[in-house]
């Protein structure tokens, strides 16, 4: 047992940097220790769901490079490093019934170990997507009980990390989870049920709530959730009524119940399955009302949604269901993903954010997509250096405009698997070569270390 209180959310006025990774994105070793498929080792093997027909099954291989990957943490200099645990290594028959996997909970212990022998606090979320196949096979999301299992794996991975660890994400972007997952079906498990997708932003609601009850209960502080919020820009005040549409299902649909007990009215109107007493049942949304202690925010890119004219695609699949003649229109410069660069959307969401919930508010992913040269050993990433550079001057603009952020989370550590994009686009500071995995860090990497470093020397 450590003798101090493990670092958590930063205190007021204080502010953490942190580096971040997911489960699915890096671990790789799909069958090793017990561990059973996710519902993203079922979508990939779907033809034609991944760009480049790949899969996670090796990613980075972190599972089996743990000890050069906390080499690069350390390295960097951060405060915190954000990763995820993947619920198939901890209850590979998604239950807590079915049984524990000590093996899999093993491989988070060292990681935190790890961590905090070389001075970085681990930030945990229970949830970045991989949910075990078993349980998908029993409804996924749409089933209310996916909530309570995700409650037990929280209360399985305190039991063993708890004592190390000082603050917990509950859910990443359950936006994605819910509508990319289950409306327009481009994320796993795939599926395109457009409105029927709401049935899913509540339950991961839900299991939010009790998993976030569930570690109160065993003792933890500093419980948050990460949700990936944009300021939502129309393009026109005839697009007004579509970018009110995009704001409910992006925004409101998570920060209506976690701040107000509601969805709003405008939700409602095009959500009309949230006005179900067999979805929305009675004391589900007071559960969820100020059940997270902080927000956390990830943000790339605002979204300007128009009313498509004539001429504009028609075949886009529903990614804001419900929501009628929309058609986004990103203005350059763009990322080589295709996301457009504005970090002063990054100062609007934070202190919108803030203003709107009143809980501080701390961005757990940001970050950028280019394609990199490795030459003579070097990745000269400058563009990424500026958007990033760009990006901390932006959150540096909303503290002083008053908003109360606690942290910064660059996305990502390591080149890894892009979910519906396989290895085309990488965000990763340090360049992992996908036949012998070797890593090599890049100018993005120099940059960051550099900039922490003088942060540390300033104090
Ligand atoms: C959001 C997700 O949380 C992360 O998994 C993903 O790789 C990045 N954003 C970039 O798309």
């Amino acid at each position: 047992m450590p003798n101090s209180r493990p670092a958590g959310l930063p205190a007021p006025g204080h502010f953490t940097y942190g580096v971040a990774t997911a489960s699915y994105q890096v671990e790789g070793a799909i069958g090793a220790d017990g561990r059973t498929p996710s519902i993203w080792d079922t979508f990939t093997q779907r033809p034609g769901a991944i760009r480049d027909g790949s899969d996670g099954s090796v990613a980075c291989d972190s599972y089996h490079r743990l000890d050069e990957d906390l080499a690069l943490v350390a390295d960097l200099g951060v405060d915190h490093y954000r990763f995820s645990l993947a619920w198939p290594r901890i209850l590979p028959g998604g239950t807590r019934a079915a049984g524990v996997e000590e093996r899999g909970l093993d491989y988070y212990d060292r990681l935190v170990d790890g961590l905090l022998e070389r001075g970085v606090a681990p930030m945990p979320t229970l949830y970045h997507w991989d949910l075990p196949q078993v349980l998908e096979d029993a409804g996924g999301w749409l089933a209310r009980d996916t909530g309570r299992h995700l409650a037990e794996l929280a209360e399985v991975v305190h039991a063993r990390l708890g004592d190390r660890v000082g603050m917990w994400a509950t859910l990443n972007e359950p936006y994605c989870s819910a509508y990319l997952g289950y409306a327009a079906g481009i994320h796993a498990p795939g599926r395109r049920l457009g409105t029927g997708a709401h049935a899913a932003a509540h339950h991961l609601l839900l299991g939010h709530a009790w998993a976030a009850q569930a570690l109160r209960d065993a003792g933890a502080d500093d419980v948050g959730i990460v949700l990936n919020l944009a300021p939502i820009w129309s393009e026109r005040p005839e697009a007004d009524a579509v970018a009110d549409g995009v704001d409910a299902i992006r925004n409101r649909v998570w920060l209506g119940p976690l701040t107000d007990g509601a969805y709003d009215d405008g939700l409602l109107a095009i959500a009309p399955e949230l006005t179900d007493p067999a979805l929305v049942q009675d004391g589900d949304l007071a559960a969820i009302a100020g059940s997270a202690e902080w927000i956390g925010i990830n943000y790339y890119n605002p979204e300007r949604p128009d009313l498509a004219r004539e001429g504009d695609p028609t075949d886009g699949v529903p990614v804001y269901p419900g929501v009628e003649r929309l058609v986004l229109r990103p203005r350059g410069p763009l990322t080589d993903i295709g996301w457009e660069v504005d970090a002063q959307g990054m100062t609007q969401v934070l202190v919108d954010t803030h203003e709107r919930t009143g809980l501080p508010v701390l961005v757990c992913e940001n970050g950028a997509a280019y394609h990199d040269t490795l030459a003579e050993g070097r990745v000269d990433d400058a563009a990424r250096v500026d958007y990033l550079r760009d990006h901390v001057a932006a959150v540096e603009k909303a503290r002083a405009a008053g908003a109360d952020v606690r942290g910064y989370v660059a996305w990502t550590l390591l080149d890894n698997f892009e979910w519906a994009e396989g290895y085309t686009q990488t965000f990763g500071i340090v360049h992992v070569d996908r036949s012998t995995r070797a890593r090599t860090r890049k100018a993005s990497f120099h940059w960051y270390a550099e900039y922490l470093r003088q942060r540390r020397d300033a104090r």
